[in-house]
């Protein structure tokens, strides 16, 4: 191309020394003025002529041009779009007229975030097309997002599956367990021992207290509990205290006596401790208790005995409590937020349930078992993850746990249409999910049965940011020596001879 200024040149001779006072003068002033707006705030433009023929790239674009194979802009411009732009929509855009204001765009490139926008002449008829990288590397600048989206997923599919309870109810007039030990898939020798201080906490009727990040199977386990224990056939009532707002939360717990309120409460209603009676109680993200409300519960659990709201007599209850949290309890003692004589009455039978990559080995079965589910409600089956993506699977950090696996595998499945699953596609769904390798494939423990798979993977260069070595090697000594504490932080501490504030602080920083 001869022309070096990269703008567009204007077509009319909108440079009037006054303003202009018209709609028509000002609108095309507008257009003019977005335009370079979007130019300068956006990652890259582009525009195609009517045939789909690359005729401008902007300043910004350039950057982009390597990642495509083009070492300059005379090399790009003139090409049809479809032949430099692998999978763009800019066809479709000049074909139908229709903008794409917010689209994903994966190619060699990378993942962006762009918008496509038609470009009409006088006649209203279609002159081309502009195509906008807002953003690219999404699954940074677009973190808060992201994160915002999985943690609505995860609602979401958490109202689903009490959902589908509610209905097994109403069909067989009774709570059934949701799950037993058979649904805790995972023989690793972190999951085999879960599972055996869970059996053994079935048996007792003390209260248990799960312990474990996000994602990490701690309802699972309180309703294998209550199904494995001799209160089975009574009823397992669950609140999720962070769901219930403060105020709600003592008449939630207590029950309120008829005639102590007006209004929709006028006719009373039981508590949770009184419908649990005879099975169990499980009180999920213990941590988000309010204080005068943890001093209630402390009571009831010393006594045995509650006092609904509006009525001055204690009533007795037998229920067994499960607690669950995944915030970490002894820090909240520690700072004062959560009282530390409630902390030892619900830590009779503490059970920490181990962070997934603490059992990488159980990987492969829970792709299994969670391919199975995701196929039966979709109604097709999982593609099949080929070796080299379980690999790539089991070199994830997964802050998330296990429904964080189960997303991806979700996404992954929604996104393939051939019959597998390859660690090509599952790069890009990871990537824009925002997830992060804790390794490289290669230096990871290989999959049993997958050592050569884990072995094909892609080496992490030592040419990074030594910030990030670092931080990745903490994180894996910190993780290796919780294993190896049994989750007893101050062993921990010890054994990588550090403070337990340090600790603390590092726990903070990397879950
Ligand atoms: N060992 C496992 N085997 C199979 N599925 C599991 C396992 N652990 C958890 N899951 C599944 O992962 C999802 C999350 O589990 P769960 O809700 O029990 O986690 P949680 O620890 O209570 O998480 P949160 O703290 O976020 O509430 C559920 O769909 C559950 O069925
Ligand atoms: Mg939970």
């Amino acid at each position: 191309m001869e022309d070096t200024d990269t703008r567009p040149q204007a077509t009319e001779g909108a440079a009037t020394a006054g303003l202009p006072q018209d709609a028509d003068s000002i609108l095309a002033l507008a257009a003019r003025s977005m335009f370079h707006l979007f130019s300068s705030i956006s990652q890259g433009m582009f525009l195609v002529d009517r045939t789909g023929r690359i005729v401008w790239v902007n300043e910004g674009y350039k950057r982009f041009l390597p990642a495509l194979g083009f070492s300059s802009v005379e090399q790009f411009v003139g090409h049809m779009v479809e032949e430099v732009i692998p999978n763009t929509q800019m066809r479709q855009v000049l074909e139908t007229g229709e903008a794409y204001l917010i689209d994903l765009l994966t190619n060699r490139a990378g993942t962006f975030v762009v918008s496509r926008i038609p470009l009409r002449g006088g006649d209203d008829e279609i002159i081309g097309a502009i195509g906008i990288v807002l953003f690219d590397h999404p699954e940074n600048t677009l973190k808060p997002l992201i994160s915002k989206f999985a943690r609505m997923q995860r609602d979401l599919d958490d109202a689903r599956r009490e959902l589908a309870t509610q209905r097994v109810i109403q069909g067989a007039g009774q709570r059934p367990s949701k799950y037993t030990f058979a649904n805790f898939v995972g023989a690793s020798p972190a999951a085999v021992e879960v599972k055996r201080q869970a059996r053994r906490a079935a048996q007792s009727s003390s209260p248990v207290l799960l312990l474990g990040e996000t994602g990490t199977g701690k309802e699972l386990l309180a309703h294998a509990v209550h199904a494995a224990s001799a209160r089975a056939r009574g009823p397992l009532v669950s609140v999720n205290i962070a769901a219930v707002p403060d105020t709600l939360l003592e008449a939630e717990f207590f029950g309120v006596v008829p005639g102590a309120y007006t209004g929709a409460e006028r006719k009373g209603r039981d508590g949770k401790f009184k419908l649990a009676d005879g099975g169990t109680l499980f009180l999920d993200e213990i941590g988000d208790m309010p204080q005068s409300l943890q001093a209630k519960l402390l009571r009831a659990l010393q006594e045995g005995e509650i006092e609904p709201l509006g009525s001055n007599k204690l009533v007795p209850f037998d229920a067994r409590v499960i607690a669950a949290t995944s915030c970490d309890l002894a820090t909240l003692v520690r700072e004062g937020r959560f009282r530390e004589d409630l902390y030892y009455r619900l830590n009779v039978l503490p059970i920490r349930v181990p962070p997934l990559r603490e059992r990488r080995a159980d990987i492969p079965a829970l792709v299994e078992a969670l391919g199975e589910d995701i196929g039966l409600r979709n109604g097709a089956p999982l593609p099949e993850v080929t070796p080299e993506a379980l690999a790539l699977l089991s070199a994830q950090t997964w802050r998330g746990n296990i429904r964080e696996l189960r997303n991806v595998l979700e996404q992954a499945a929604m996104r393939s249409d051939s019959p597998r699953i390859d660690a090509p596609q599952l790069e890009v769904v990871l990537r824009e999910a925002g997830i992060e390798k804790i390794a490289p494939v290669a230096a990871m423990q290989p999959v049993p049965g997958h050592e050569a798979a884990a072995a094909a993977g892609d080496g992490a260069s030592p040419l990074r940011p030594l910030a990030q070595q670092i931080e990745e090697l903490e994180r894996q000594a910190i993780s290796a020596a919780l294993a190896a504490s049994g989750g007893n932080k101050l062993a921990a501490a010890r054994l990588l001879g550090i403070s337990r504030a340090t600790l603390y602080d590092r726990l903070n920083l990397i879950v």
